[in-house]
């Protein structure tokens, strides 16, 4: 059975240069880059290359890399390392209601140690208004977090409007750029951000390796303590493979972020188009334009998205639903129904996200695929009646 990727956002294949690049940390370089002796040697200098290649990409110095397992360990790293750095008087922190969990639940983990969080909405199109920041912005507000780009809807926030906000008002900026990094430009040097999180699994690097950029002269508390390594801001052996995987990838998208983000749009836009011209009642879930390269949100309506999602997994096709089936019931996706969107849209919602790999040949066959079992689906709905149906589709 032909196999179609369109999952990139939960995580991408493996680059080939990548693979090819880490062989060598399996086999006879396998040292603790702590280990001051000719076999930590050189992997010491292969991770702090890989470091380089971070700093070198993000446009930051290589001292403003703290290498971490994971997106999620940086994003803890963030919040909490703010949280709990020495001298810090305020309680307060702003963050969003579509945040990944990674920063949710570490914020709700927070608020249980006497930490106050607001978390402010979005417009119907799913972006975080800045002016909604302005106005949860305390006297004690010591960080705020808001993603540069929404993992189930990739809608862009603006970051740089809302990093001036927080430090007009004395506090930190973080942004999760995890599903930014690699797919829009961002340029550390002139963003007013304090910390930015990424992630090596979502750039064609491997998993387990991710990281936090900390502004020069900025301190942390470290959440990992133990050795020395990280500048002591993240102590454990470091998983070299990861890192050097993670340099690769990064030294890649230096070189080909701008032509890959530019086919993988017009993949993008040619399979979003077929869709809207060809199946009848679908909602854009997102902003039309602010919005990553990769990702299109749509809700079919009279169709549930769960049942689409394993229609098309049978037919080969990858992508993902925000919902969650909870004791039988399906609950639909909480960052859509912060937009306000309509509970049984939101249920419809699946998500396509392109990348690395894909073709127009995917994209046609998806949209053939995606037409027959979304006709097969609604034939069986006792909701849908096509007379009555709306044949105009919607972007919200
Ligand atoms: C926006 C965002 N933040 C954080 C993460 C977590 O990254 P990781 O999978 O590396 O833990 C993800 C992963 O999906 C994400 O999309």
């Amino acid at each position: 059975m032909r196999r179609i990727y369109f999952d990139h956002n939960a995580s991408t294949p493996v680059h080939p240069e990548v693979a090819a690049a880490v062989q060598p940390f399996l086999g006879d370089l396998f040292g603790n880059p702590s280990s001051i002796h000719w076999a930590g040697r050189d992997v010491r200098k292969a991770v702090e290359d890989a470091r380089a290649e971070i700093a070198s990409f993000y446009g930051c110095r290589p001292l403003e890399v703290v290498i971490t397992s994971s997106g999620t360990e940086a994003d803890n790293l963030a919040v909490k390392g703010v949280a709990y750095r020495p001298g810090n008087a305020g309680k307060h922190i702003v963050t969003s209601q579509v945040e990944h969990p990674a920063i949710m639940n570490t914020c709700r983990f927070l608020e249980t140690q006497g930490f106050r969080v607001t978390y402010v909405p979005v417009n119907r199109q799913g972006i975080v208004e800045p002016d909604a920041v302005r106005s949860a912005m305390a006297k004690d507000t010591i960080l705020v977090s808001i993603m540069a780009a929404n993992n189930e809807t990739g809608c862009l926030m603006p970051v740089g409007e809302i990093g001036a906000i927080a430090r007009e008002a004395g506090a930190l900026m973080h942004t999760d750029a995890v599903q930014a990094t690699g797919k829009v430009p961002l340029a550390w040097e002139t963003l007013p951000v304090d910390l930015l999180t990424f992630s090596g699994h979502k750039v064609n690097g491997l998993k387990g390796a991710g990281g936090l950029l900390v502004r020069r002269g900025m301190e942390i508390e470290a959440v990992l303590h133990g050795g020395h390594q990280e500048r002591g801001r993240r102590g454990g052996t470091e998983n070299v493979v990861g890192i050097v995987g993670m340099g690769k990838a990064f030294s890649l998208l230096s070189k080909n972020m701008a032509e890959e983000a530019a086919e993988v749009r017009r993949l993008r836009d040619a399979f979003e188009r077929a869709l809207f011209a060809r199946i009848p009642d679908i909602v854009l879930n997102g902003h039309p334009t602010l919005r990553l390269p990769n990702t299109v949100n749509l809700s079919f309506r009279f169709v549930e998205g769960e049942a689409l999602l394993l229609n098309l997994d049978m037919m080969g096709i990858a992508c993902s639903s925000g919902s969650a089936c909870t004791s039988g019931s399906l609950v639909g996706s909480p960052i859509l129904a912060a937009m306000g969107a309509d509970p049984t849209d939101s249920q419809g919602a699946l998500r396509f996200s392109l990348g690395y790999g894909n073709t127009d040949d995917d994209v046609a066959y998806a949209v053939d695929a995606i037409e027959t079992v979304v006709d097969k689906l609604r034939a069986m709905s006792p909701l849908y009646h096509p007379r009555e149906a709306k044949w105009q589709n919607t972007r919200s």
